[in-house]
């Protein structure tokens, strides 16, 4: 654990050498990116590695996402087939993980991969991610910096929320854009399987990959966000409410009256990007007026809406 305050760095040259510094020193350092705010160490260093599951109170070593500024330096480490290439050209930079073979002298600290044969990589598209990539010039491995089975963090105050004192500092980048954790596929010759629904819908990926084969069960080994309680606010949540319970915190999705809404016009990308501060919002609330319940309206499940109600079930998910 760090000593003392988690500094708070401004999105500047001098922030971003800031926190390159920090992880060449086997620091953490939370680093947005345009899905979820990161908690970033060093690849390659075992101790780094170690820290990250510390800080974020993980019950296991699960394996964590490698984040890497190029196509060169996923060839490096991970090995590509022709499926792969085709997502890599298409989607990257953006919110797309794949895991891949692991190419022989990857480097990697075991702990990253958690002793597996594949490794989780993505090219985040965030500038301020890619800016600190460049300056520390390796490998950085970030799951999502909330402590462990909390909501994913979409601003710095969430992450200094959670992870205040624990971590050296954070990276102001201001709200995510896209506000769900990647997509994560797996691709291999018998076919692309879907590992976490996020940040990339499907109906995007099946024109270049053919049907994707669900392999999303909660509390499957490797299957990511695997614990099926997940995101979860502190206060109990419904889902599919008709709002009308008076004891409860109301969000909504589309036209009418709630404490707060995911998005007033209906628009999942919105939602999307909206969806942990609501969460985060809608725990505070429940706290302050001492109500009972998150009730939250239903969300169609098509595009982005498939990943936001696949949060939403983990975040009602029995404790
Ligand atoms: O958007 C994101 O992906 C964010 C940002 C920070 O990049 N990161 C993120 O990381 O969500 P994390 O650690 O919360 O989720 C990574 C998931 C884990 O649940 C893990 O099980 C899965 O990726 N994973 C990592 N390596 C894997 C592997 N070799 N095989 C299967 N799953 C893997
Ligand atoms: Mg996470």
């Amino acid at each position: 654990m760090s000593n003392g305050k988690t500094e708070l760095l401004s999105p500047t040259p001098a922030g971003i050498a800031c926190a390159a510094g920090l992880l060449s020193d086997g620091q953490l350092v939370g680093l947005p990116t345009e899905t979820v705010y990161g908690l970033a160490g060093d690849a390659t260093s075992d101790m780094a590695c170690a820290r990250i599951f510390e800080a974020k109170g993980r019950p296991r070593f699960n394996p964590l996402i490698v984040h890497l500024p190029s196509l060169d330096a996923v060839e490096r480490i991970a090995i590509l087939n022709d499926t792969a290439r085709a997502l890599a050209a298409t989607f990257w930079p953006g919110p797309l993980t794949m895991v891949l073979p692991l190419r022989d002298g990857h480097g990697l600290s075991p702990l990253v991969t958690a002793g597996l044969e594949t490794v989780a990589i993505r090219l985040p598209a965030h500038p301020l991610m890619r800016a600190v990539l460049d300056a520390f010039g390796g490998p950085i491995a970030a799951p999502s910096a909330n402590p462990s089975g909390r909501i994913s963090p979409t601003t710095a105050a969430h992450v200094l929320a959670g992870l205040d004192g624990r971590i050296a500092a954070v990276l102001d980048g201001g709200p995510c854009g896209v506000g769900l954790e990647s997509t994560i596929l797996a691709p291999s010759g018998s076919g692309t399987r879907l590992l976490r629904e996020g940040g990339l819908p499907r109906e995007a990926i099946e024109p270049l990959t053919g049907a994707l084969i669900s392999d999303t069960t909660p509390g499957k080994v490797q299957a990511p966000g695997q614990l099926s309680s997940h995101y979860a606010p502190q206060t109990p949540v419904l889902l599919n409410s008709r709002l009308t319970d008076p004891n409860a915190i109301h969000v909504s999705f589309g036209p009418g009256d709630a404490d707060l809404s995911l998005s007033s016009s209906g628009d999942l990308i919105e939602a999307a990007a909206h969806l942990f501060s609501t969460l985060h919002a809608a725990d505070a609330l429940a706290r302050a007026r001492k109500a009972a319940a998150i009730h939250i309206a239903p969300i169609p499940d098509h595009g982005l809406g498939r990943a936001i109600n696949d949060r939403l079930a983990r975040a009602a998910a029995p404790r």
